[in-house]
This record gives structure tokens, sequence and C-alpha cells, in this order.
């Protein structure tokens, strides 16, 4: 995986402010966040803000879409533009529809989180037609030369930490093992899901080839490319649950899962519940679960024992650099990227800008989670 990002600001920084948020102070800002500049609008592009943005957001069921789509559609509206945040309930067809309706309302620029990101292609084309611009937001859209950004955090990042995490817990370059493990992978028609996958089993895959690692149910990928082999559709909780009751029961009945592999928290919540439902016990014999989003059940898991890290990605940030990047788009001006070489979408390869994750374990989610207002102490009854 050619790793290398380089700040590309494809043009002189001019002295672009918003009434947007190089931060966000609060998980829901009451107050308008302050900018980097102190707010005086200084347009490069000579354009000016407003007009309707869409905002396609794929389902409620699954939280962190519910902040990400809240959030910047405030911000947008502080930004004085109006919005059209729409949830498809997970329903490709739907999400289609709904875009199809942003493009006859006549939306300047298209913000869109795919449910599938292969088939979007006629939609998103269509808009380009009629000069819309379109950020993929968090998941890669393909197959289309109709994506002109991308905005995310550095997916190949989240499995790299995930599997360094287990890698560093279980001492595995010094300690004998075997350790049992079972693997799981995000949504198969989910671009991300394959990045959370390779970061991670490029950490641990030597260590199941040397067999310090174990996997008793046999679904451990041969490469990263057979990701798709341990995906659980749509990211459910209760597909997740049943794969590892599943394993469990036809694998282990004399023996115990050391440490789980999940790629994100709506998994490692299912994962739990098999686990609790299984006789583990946290404390005594739990395996080491991973995860990724700090969904707020997941957290309380991680603070009783049955979670042992998650990768945090501050949705703020995300919502707070997109709006940044539609109102650069909106005034003419040059939207700044940080990657231009990683996400080849299979027609070309998407500006992208790339937000840093960060492990988040029992140890650190007050500092990390409950400080920056992501959750108030109350939220996780703390
Ligand atoms: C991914 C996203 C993750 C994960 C999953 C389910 O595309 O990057 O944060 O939670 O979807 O929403």
């Amino acid at each position: 995986m050619s790793r290398t990002t380089k700040l590309v600001a494809l043009t002189a920084a001019a002295s672009l402010t918003l009434g947007l948020a190089a931060c966000a102070s609060e998980r829901d800002p009451g107050t308008s966040p302050t900018t980097a500049g102190g707010g005086a609008t200084t347009t490069a592009g000579g354009g000016e803000a407003g007009g309707l943005i869409g905002i396609a957001m794929p389902t409620r069921s699954l939280e962190r879409w519910n902040n990400d789509g809240k959030h910047l559609d405030e911000l947008l509206k502080k930004a004085g533009y109006e919005t059209s945040l729409q949830y498809a309930d997970n329903k490709v067809d739907q999400q289609i529809s709904q875009i199809e309706t942003m493009v006859n309302s006549g939306a300047k620029v298209l913000v869109v989180a795919s449910i599938d990101g292969e088939a979007l292609g006629n939609a998103l084309e269509a808009a380009a037609a009629k000069g819309i611009k379109v950020i993929a937001y968090d998941r890669l859209i393909n197959g289309t030369e109709a994506v002109d950004y991308y905005a995310t955090f550095d997916n190949y990042k989240v499995g790299t930490l995930q599997g360094e995490f287990v890698k560093e817990q279980l001492k595995l370059d010094s300690e004998a093992g075997p350790f049992t493990l079972e693997p799981f992978a995000g949504s198969p028609d989910d671009n991300n899901a394959k990045f959370f996958f390779s970061g991670a089993w490029d950490v641990l895959l030597p260590f199941v080839e040397s067999g310090k690692l174990v996997v008793p149910s046999g679904k451990s990928p041969k490469t990263n490319d057979d990701w798709k082999s341990i995906g659980i559709q749509g990211w459910e909780t209760a597909k997740a649950q049943s794969e590892m009751d599943n394993r469990l029961n036809a694998n282990y009945q004399d023996k115990k899962v050391d440490v789980v592999l999940s790629p994100n928290d709506s998994l490692a919540l299912g994962i739990e519940q098999s686990l609790e439902s299984n006789g583990y016990k946290p404390g005594a014999d739990w395996p080491l679960v991973t995860g990724q989003d700090a969904d707020k059940a997941n957290v309380i898991n991680m603070l009783a024992d049955k979670q042992a890290m998650t990768v945090w990605k501050d949705t703020r940030t995300l919502g707070d650099q997109v709006a940044l990047m539609v109102d650069q788009i909106v005034k003419g001006q040059t939207v700044e990227v940080n990657d231009t070489e990683t996400y080849d979408n299979g027609k070309k390869v998407v500006p992208s800008f790339l937000l840093a994750p960060q492990v988040v374990t029992k140890d650190t989610v007050k500092s990390a989670l409950v400080e920056s207002g992501f959750y108030k102490a109350s939220d996780l009854g703390l």
C-alpha cells in the first residue's frame, strides 16, 4: 500500500476563513465554533456562500451517522447554506432516489456517505452533468469520474492501530503462544472495510502464518483480498452476534478464544453479546476485543472490561473539514487536500483529505472522550 501522503494545498493558502470551525469545541455545538482566522471571510475565488447542499447519509441505525449528519447540517446552516439532510435506512435504491431529488432541487454540492460504494455512478454522473460537485464522505465512491473529492479518516491506519494493539497487548513478538484469534471484517459493499482489514491483517497475518496466532474456526483470509469472506453485511450487530455464536459453538467446546479482531463497534457489540451468552466473564476469560467509532454502548463496555479498545474518529472534525471543502467549492476557491495518491476509485485517483484516528482504551476514556466534549461523563455513567 503506497502510503505516501503529502500535504497538497492546491493553491497559496488564501486567508479563507469561514464561520466554520477548524475544530469543534462541543459534540453538539451550541455556540458556533470560532474560526482560526477570526471569522472574517475573505474569498479568494470571489464566490458567495449560499444555496442548497445535499447531505446523503446511509442510515440512522448505526450510531455514528446520526452524529455526522447532525454536525455537518448545523455547520452548513450556520455558514449560510440551505441543506437537505437525508438518511436512506441502508437501502441503496432509497439513497439513489434521495440523491436524484437533491440534483433536481438544484443542489450546488452533494456530500455522500454511500451505502454501496459501487452503486451511485449513474446518479452522480447526472449530477456532474449539471455542474454539481460531489464529496464522498468517509466512504469512497467507486467506478465513476463523478466524485470530485473524498474526506475521511485514514482507513488503513484504523486497521493498523487495531492490529498493533493486539500485537502489543499479547506481546506477540516475545510470547510463545499460540493464541486463539477470531477475525471479522466489515460490510462487503463498504470500500472502507477493505482498508480496515488490510491495515490489521498486514500486522497479524505473519503471526497466523508462524502459528503464534491460530484461528480455530478456519475463517482466516489467506490474503487481504479475501477479506469479504469474513465480511458482515451492513455492519449489523445481530449478524455479528450470530456469526460469533456459530464459531464458538462449532470450535470452542474444549478451548477459549483469546482475541477477536472486530473492525468497528457495531460488530464488536454483537460479538460481546455472544461472548456473554456463551459464558465468558470479564476479567476472567474474556478475550481482547477491538473496535472503532467510540459508540456509546461500546465505551460503556470498555469501562466494564468487555472491550479492550476502540479507534476513535472524532466525527466533528470530519464535519468541520467537509464544511470547509463545501465552502471552498461554492466560493470557487481551491479545495485543500492532503492525499492525492491513495484512493483510486477505479476511474480516477480521488483527491482526498485524511484525518487521523486515535486509540481509546478504558484508561483514556475520560481524557479523550469526556474532556473533548464528545461525551458527557453522565452519558457514560461516570
Ligand atoms: C464505515 C465507517 C466506520 C464504521 C462503519 C459502520 O464505513 O468508516 O466508522 O462504523 O462504516 O458505520
